[in-house]
């Protein structure tokens, strides 16, 4: 049987489409969710939201009439594809950060025309299976999924680099794709980092190699607190299923129904946060551990930055990335922006 398996998998290498699979190190996780837990104030990271509930919860998120990012992102690529097609390489290899479904990428796919497409995505499952369904659509594209956890470092592994030779794609221009303001999750420092590390992924490229990266606005207030927190509760489900995943991981015992979702604009530091804050004192265990939460404390689950273009602009240069450009919408709520590896 287990013979079997291994010569199957084997078979699909060389074939268009390869998973390179990087299985989840249980014990990091774990020791990460229990520092967050056992830490004043307690917090989760927002990875952790995404499980296979949580990715269907964040597609509900993106259709409600109070989160705009998404639609929004999606009208200025729709309206200036063409013009983002006059700095992005033709045949450019594509990275696509966070790829999850695949779908933004591949609707560039047709102006862009990319000469092969990597995406990465920490829910290995997921994008196994959208991978797999897009190379049906595209058999002639290379395409390479890595299920890898990028937020800790961006780093191709050496087996993609190698995949990379053996489609003569060495040379080839780079293009780091990272849609939908995830860059958001990121406190500036850590923003800038990631960046940085983007930047170096862009030096194994050819010329014309750069970032195409969406990124939410500063806004008003009233706009920004009703887009975490609807009408009707789909972000508090979101918020509250984290607990489920982190149940799941780490064997602990919270009960969701006991944690009011919180989410506002923090104008001092231009961040959303959300928070789950304990009705009633309640104590939460775990193999080897336990934290007494008292009613009304706060679990802090998600920081969302939003920036000014010329604060995001002044962060790509100080990554290291050269001619910066952007595009955004009528009421300058979002935008994209390419910046030039040099
Ligand atoms: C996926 C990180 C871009 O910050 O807007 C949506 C996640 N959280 N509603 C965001 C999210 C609550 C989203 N990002």
């Amino acid at each position: 049987m287990h013979m079997k398996r291994l010569i199957s998998e084997r078979s699909v290498w060389p074939s268009p489409h390869f998973v390179q699979e990087h299985r989840q190190d249980m014990v990091a996780v774990c020791a990460e969710l229990v520092t967050g837990l056992t830490s004043s104030p307690a917090r989760l990271a927002p990875k952790y939201f995404y499980d296979a509930l949580g990715s269907r919860l964040f597609d509900a998120i993106t259709e409600l009439d109070e989160y705009y990012p998404t639609r929004t992102e999606a009208a200025i690529f729709e309206s200036r594809v063409r013009e983002m097609a006059r700095h992005v390489a033709a045949g450019a290899v594509w990275f696509d950060l966070g790829a999850g479904s695949c779908a933004k990428a591949a609707s560039l796919f047709g102006v862009m025309r990319p000469g092969a497409y990597v995406p990465i995505d920490i829910s290995v499952d997921y994008l196994r299976g959208s991978v797999a369904a897009l190379q049906e659509r595209h058999p002639a594209l290379p395409m390479l999924g890595l299920g890898l956890d990028f937020s800790s470092a961006l780093e191709l592994p050496a087996e993609a680099d190698a995949w990379l030779s053996g489609h003569d794609l060495r040379a080839a221009a780079r293009c780091v794709f990272y849609p939908g303001s995830s860059i958001g999750n990121f406190a500036p420092d850590e923003a800038l980092r990631l960046l940085g590390q983007a930047r170096a992924l862009c030096d194994g490229g050819g010329a014309g190699s750069g970032l195409l990266i969406g990124v939410d606005r500063v806004k008003a207030k009233a706009v920004l607190d009703l887009a975490y927190d609807d009408a009707l509760g789909v972000t508090a489900a979101f918020n509250r299923n984290l607990l489920r995943h982190v149940n799941r991981l780490l064997g602990s015992d919270f009960q969701p129904a006991h944690w009011r979702h919180v989410a506002f604009y923090n104008e001092a530091e231009s961040r959303i946060e959300m928070h789950l804050q304990a009705v009633g004192a309640q104590t939460v265990a775990w193999p080897g551990g336990q934290r007494t939460f008292a009613d009304g404390e706060r679990l802090h689950t998600e920081n969302s930055y939003k920036w000014t273009p010329e604060a995001f602009e002044g962060l790509l240069r100080q990554a290291g990335f050269g001619e910066v450009t952007h595009w955004s919408d009528e009421r300058g709520w979002f935008s994209v922006f390419w910046a030039q590896a040099s």
